[in-house]
């Protein structure tokens, strides 16, 4: 093997737990181990540039030794703890339409049934729109305070959008308890009032902001089971996060503030009145 084509050489990129430190930039290429449906997946990414959605890495090529090659999209991505930057209300915004268009080309692309599409983070109800289901941080690249790209769909898979909704406001509102959110984010984020910020951002129709809390319960469970199986597997990247992140009473906290604050939220996605 050339010296070029070692997955040891180019510059590692931080920012994932599943292929930490096995992501690699080469110039204007990314290098990363392929998902299992690397085929189904690039055929989806290249459709979604045909219809005009310019903000996902276009596939270049599967490697004989089981990776994949992508352009690399120029910008900052916020790593933990997130800078302020990351969780501006400009941000939140951004992420709220930038997951609507890629909501809105998706829906215009039959999905694969044939490939086997990862069920870790998927809809439980399914869909038959391919979701992107990881739409934390670490997987939006900005540019001037915006986000401008979304990457890292190898958890994609069919699903509700209310689904794909659910899971990025996790992450970006977020909503989790604030003790969790403290560990994370700078300045205690109120969360329903970001919640209703991303719902507006993204057109979260009236009977969509209903559901919407309910589902982010469940998307939360889906998030729980991940780590669970990770750990399972003896997974040390994630062993040691859940661990140093407060164990499974963390999640345990998580889910009881998250029942506890349904109306809540209820009431911060439904509220007519104009907001101040
Ligand atoms: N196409 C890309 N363009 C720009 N940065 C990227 C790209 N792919 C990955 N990165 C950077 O590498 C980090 C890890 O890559 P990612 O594919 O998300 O790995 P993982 O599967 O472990 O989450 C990302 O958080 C991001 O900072
Ligand atoms: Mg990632």
């Amino acid at each position: 093997m050339t010296a070029e084509g070692r997955a040891t050489d180019g510059e590692a990129l931080a920012g994932g737990m599943v292929n930490a430190g096995a992501v690699l930039r080469r110039g204007a290429l990314v290098e990363r181990p392929a998902p299992r449906t690397a085929r189904a997946l690039h055929a989806h990414l290249l459709a979604l540039e045909e219809h005009g959605f310019d903000a996902a890495p276009t596939p270049v090529r599967l490697t004989e030794d089981g990776r994949e090659q992508l352009t690399y999209i120029p910008g900052d991505v916020a790593l933990p703890p997130y800078p302020r930057w990351a969780m501006t209300e400009t941000a939140l915004r951004s992420v709220g339409e930038l997951l609507r268009r890629l909501h809105e080309t998706s829906a215009a692309i039959p999905v694969d049934t044939c490939a086997e599409w990862p069920r870790a983070l998927a809809d439980p109800e399914g869909g038959t729109m391919l979701c992107h289901n990881d739409v934390c941080p670490e997987n939006v690249v900005f540019r001037d305070g915006r986000a401008a790209a979304l990457i890292d769909f190898d958890l994609a898979a069919p699903g509700r959008p209310l689904w794909d909704l659910a899971m990025t406001a996790r992450y970006w509102v977020p909503v989790v308890d604030p003790a969790s959110a403290a560990a994370f984010c700078p300045a205690g984020p109120d969360a329903p009032t970001r919640l209703r910020i991303l719902a507006d951002s993204y057109g979260l129709s009236r009977q969509e902001r209903a559901e919407l809390p309910a589902v982010i319960e469940q998307a939360t469970t889906a998030c729980r089971a991940f780590v669970a199986d990770r750990v399972a597997e003896g997974d040390p990247v994630y062993t040691r996060a859940l661990s140093e992140r407060g164990g499974w009473q963390r999640w345990d906290r998580m889910q009881e503030w998250l029942a506890a604050h349904q109306v809540v939220f209820t009431t911060a996605l439904l509220d007519d009145r104009p907001r101040g």
